[in-house]
């Protein structure tokens, strides 16, 4: 079987690779900044920018031509930057955010749902948007949440078309994990994020290994009943 893991460099997309890795799968692995190096069987790992649209259409075809067809797929890459005030933020921003969180996303289910119906092949899809959509996001981050609610909205709808032809993508909403990510959103700070632990009815973030099991079981023969949901996994948030 062949997985593509997009975000595999981040907290999130290390843990799911560790937790669905077995050395009879092929797994294709993207990375934006952080290089991805393994010497593990049947691993290759690809440098994609996501703001870069045409590189990624074009990785995605030139993988395509070598392995006809993936049959699961974990859409785990984002970005929540900019993290600035609506009035602030640029159109080059803007966009850039959206390429990345919702475009990419889009080239990729697009590549790979008509080519698996085609040949006839199931094609298991999870995607990760973000519990900030129950709670209409927060104030300094409209474009991640117009991606991550666009994005829930595609699932939704390619599930209800597309089910039918062995095609089950579902969707998980994270709330607060201890992934890193926050780290590297420019203007959010240690006090904030102490601040936003405080908001969760569990007052604790959840791990990166949490969400990896909730994607495993996703993937897995488990869930096969399970088409075109939104599951939060958030501390009761
Ligand atoms: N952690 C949370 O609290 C939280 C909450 C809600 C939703 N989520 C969602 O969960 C998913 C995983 O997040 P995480 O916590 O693992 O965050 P993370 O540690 O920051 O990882 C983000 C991943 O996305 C990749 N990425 C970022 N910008 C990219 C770009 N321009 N092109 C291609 N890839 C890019 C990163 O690649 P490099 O590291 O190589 O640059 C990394 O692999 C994301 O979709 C995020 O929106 C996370």
């Amino acid at each position: 079987m062949n997985y593509l893991i997009t975000g595999a460099s981040g907290g999130i997309g290390k843990e799911i690779f560790k937790e669905i890795y077995t050395n009879e799968d092929k797994f294709f692995l993207f990375y934006n900044k952080k290089k991805i190096i393994s010497n593990k069987r049947n691993v290759f790992s690809f440098k994609v920018n996501f703001k870069n649209l045409n590189q990624l259409e074009k990785t995605i075809k030139k993988i395509l031509i070598k392995i006809k067809n993936f049959d699961y797929i974990i859409n785990c890459a984002g970005n929540a930057n900019p993290y600035k005030e609506f009035f602030n933020t640029s159109t080059n921003e803007i966009k850039d955010n959206i390429d990345i969180n919702l475009i990419s996303h889009l080239i990729i289910l697009r590549e790979n749902i008509e080519r698996n119906i085609k040949n006839n092949k199931s094609l298991t899809i999870v995607n990760l948007s973000s519990n900030t959509i129950s709670f209409n996001g927060s104030q300094k981050n409209i474009p991640y949440l117009c991606s991550k609610a666009a994005i829930e909205a595609v699932i939704k709808n390619l599930s209800k078309y597309y089910s039918k032809f062995k095609i089950r993508i579902n969707n998980i909403r994270p709330g607060v994990i201890n992934s890193g990510m926050t780290k590297n959103l420019k203007g959010y700070d240690k006090k904030r994020f102490r601040k936003r632990i405080g908001l969760i009815p569990g007052k604790k973030p959840g791990s990166p290994t949490d969400v990896a099991s909730l994607v495993k079981f996703l993937l897995s023969d488990k869930s096969k009943f399970i088409y075109g949901q939104t599951i939060s996994i958030s501390g009761g948030e």
